[in-house]
């Protein structure tokens, strides 16, 4: 195991990996990844730079001139590119499609390794996405990967987006999850899986208390402990 303690939470878009990690990293008071980010702040950067999304050799070059900033809030994570606030322009659903073509690219996912890698801080780290147990951290501490039935996340986002006043198609949603899910999971470089050493966790019928309490009862179970400061 690597000298920092990592916990992955891996698994498809919009089975609540974003608010359990948060959730996890601010209990443990740990350092918290959000690879997905990582992605989708270089689809925005390809977008504003006019870079291909089939230019895989364009778009990692451009990793190198990334100037990321990520501040943790109290349950938000703040998202800045070149210091522009762009924590609502990476949610979109345009810039999640993006994203998801632009990591079919070996090249790319190899350029984000070292500035994934460089997360984990004492005391420790949650890194959530598709390949964090699988490739990024293969000696992680506790791998979950956490998934739900594709009904039901698409649900869970309309009601999100409902909440938030946005006029969105359920069927809609369905649509671009699934293509997305097949996009993720059958790329040759590092697909959406979960590790062999992975803890699967279906939330399709649980609350996120009840997924957040399984996970801590595996924290435990692997004396995973709580930072003597709180993550930055
Ligand atoms: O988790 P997310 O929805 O923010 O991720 C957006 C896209 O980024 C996702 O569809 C695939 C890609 N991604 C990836 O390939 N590997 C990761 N570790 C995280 C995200």
């Amino acid at each position: 195991m690597s000298a920092v303690p990592v916990i992955t939470i891996d698994g498809p878009g919009g089975a609540g990996k974003g608010t359990v990690s948060l959730w996890l990293a601010r209990t443990l008071r740990w350092h918290y990844l959000d690879s997905g980010a990582l992605y989708r702040l270089l689809a925005l950067a390809a977008a504003r730079d006019g870079i291909d999304l089939d230019d895989g050799a364009a778009l990692a070059q451009a990793v190198a001139h990334l100037k990321i900033e990520f501040r943790l809030h109290a349950d938000t994570l703040q998202v800045l590119l070149d210091g522009a606030d762009v924590t609502a322009a990476i949610r979109e659903e345009a810039c999640a499609r993006a994203a998801s073509r632009l990591a079919v690219h070996a090249g790319v996912r190899a350029a984000l390794l070292p500035l994934q890698r460089a997360f984990a801080r004492p005391p420790g780290l949650v890194a959530e996405g598709r390949d964090m147990g699988t490739v990024v951290f293969p000696d992680a501490a506790l791998k979950i990967f956490l998934t739900a039935s594709v009904e039901q996340r698409a649900r869970r986002r309309w009601l999100q987006l409902s909440a938030a006043g946005v006029d969105a198609s359920l069927d809609a949603i369905l649509d671009d999850l699934q293509r997305r899910d097949a996009q993720d999971a059958s790329r040759a470089a590092a697909p959406l899986r979960p590790a062999d050493d992975a803890v699967v966790i279906d939330s399709s019928e649980l609350t996120v208390e009840q997924v957040c309490a399984r996970i801590m009862g595996h924290v435990e179970e692997r004396g995973l402990t709580v930072g003597d400061h709180p993550a930055p």
